[in-house]
């Protein structure tokens, strides 16, 4: 099948604040250079936000790592879990059509959709509310035949209930998933044979169909507010709750331009050069915003390069900041490293991620770490 962008496109893309503060919590996941790896997360997400990918958010998602526009297209034509049109704003429905289903009654499935929805796969429904596309196996044969509506499966149906399920959806009902003929899960159809102790004590319905139930999410696409931890390995919790952590594309390069003049780059001290500045303790700003400097000190920069977690394209960053010296950052407490958590364009998380703060507090003291010891050595590039 060729897929390719849509023909209609609209003029732009940016992330809700919540899709934009999770967004931006993945890239931290990431080692320095290898931001790209986020791409699927980010192309899901801009995809639960829209419903299908444009080629505005393609082009926001590769901004954001860095990416030429080209990979990101090639990424979202060559996995076809990503939209490329238009989807149905109750629905996209996900028809199996490989062998365990196609013989237990795919092709009727099909047919509903043809009638119910529109003629052709990827084709919008008359009231925009529905689309539909055949997919290969989804995993359930043993449901055979099912459909992927949202997040659930749908199986064990017959073409008369799924004309019934694309009803209920209509009319804003949430059908629920799962086994469509009493099945509790994928036993077999005269009831369990083995193991028939873990039959008592179970839920109403199967452990996701179960879960799907509680927490009613059945066909809601993913807005961001679901889940309050947005970066556990960071060990702190995410922002989209309390506040947006930038704000979207346009606004966000110059909102997070540092507000420090960029000085001209002092040259670095040379590798091993001893610095033996004592850590000063100042108030805090309100905002967290630590003591930037316009220039290196006489004597020139530290080799920020020797905390881990930094690496040519951060220290340029950081000095464009006012960030210069090993005690600048050893001096930074909590609100401080979020601030400077949160301006890292592109690198948000790293300073809390890395411990900068500890290594700097020991660089500045004049000592060494595994890691600045290597990078004396020339080891680290
Ligand atoms: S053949 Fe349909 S789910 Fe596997």
């Amino acid at each position: 099948m060729l897929r390719r962008l849509h023909h209609t496109q609209p003029d732009d893309f940016a992330f809700t604040p919540a899709n934009q503060a999770w967004a931006e919590a993945q890239i931290t996941k990431y080692p320095e250079g290898r931001q790209a790896s986020a791409i699927i997360a980010l192309l899901w997400r801009a995809q639960e936000q829209e419903g299908w990918l444009t080629r505005p958010a393609l082009e926001h998602v590769a901004d954001m790592l860095g990416m030429a526009h080209i990979r990101a297209y090639e990424v979202a034509s060559f996995y076809f879990m990503f939209q490329l049109q238009p989807v149905g704003s109750v629905a996209h429905i996900q028809v199996c059509g490989t062998t365990s289903c196609m013989i237990c009654g795919a092709e009727d499935l099909i047919g509903i959709c043809r009638e119910k929805i529109a003629p052709n796969p990827h084709e919008l429904s008359a009231d925009g509310k529905f689309s539909w596309e055949e997919v290969e196996c989804l995993g359930a044969c043993t449901n055979a035949p099912m459909a992927q509506i949202g997040k659930d499966y749908y199986e064990d149906l017959t073409g008369e209930r799924f004309a019934e399920i694309l009803d209920e959806l209509a009319e804003g009902k949430v059908p629920v998933p799962g086994p469509q003929n009493g099945r509790y899960a994928a036993e077999p159809l005269g009831g369990l044979t083995s193991l028939t102790e873990y039959d008592s004590g179970k839920t109403q319905y199967n452990a996701s169909v179960q879960r799907a139930v509680d927490i009613g999410d059945t066909v809601k696409r993913i807005d961001g507010t679901e889940v309050p931890l947005l970066t556990p390995w960071l060990g702190k919790p995410g922002k989209a709750a309390a506040k947006p952590a930038t704000k979207p594309k346009a606004a966000a390069k110059s909102a997070a331009k540092p507000k420090a003049k960029p000085a001209a780059k002092p040259a670095s001290k040379p590798r091993g050069t001893k610095t033996t500045t004592k850590v000063a303790r100042k108030p805090v700003a309100a905002d967290g915003k630590p003591e930037l400097l316009k220039k290196a000190r006489a004597g020139g920069a530290d080799d920020l390069k020797q905390i881990k977690g930094v690496g040519p394209k951060l220290e340029k960053m950081l000095n464009t900041m006012g960030v210069f010296h090993f005690d600048q950052v050893a001096s930074w407490r909590a609100k401080e490293v979020q601030w400077v958590d949160d301006n890292l364009e592109g690198f948000k998380g790293r300073v809390s991620r890395d411990e900068w703060v500890k290594q700097a507090k020991v660089l500045a003291k004049g000592g060494t770490t595994e890691f600045s010891k290597k990078v004396k050595k020339g080891g680290v590039y």
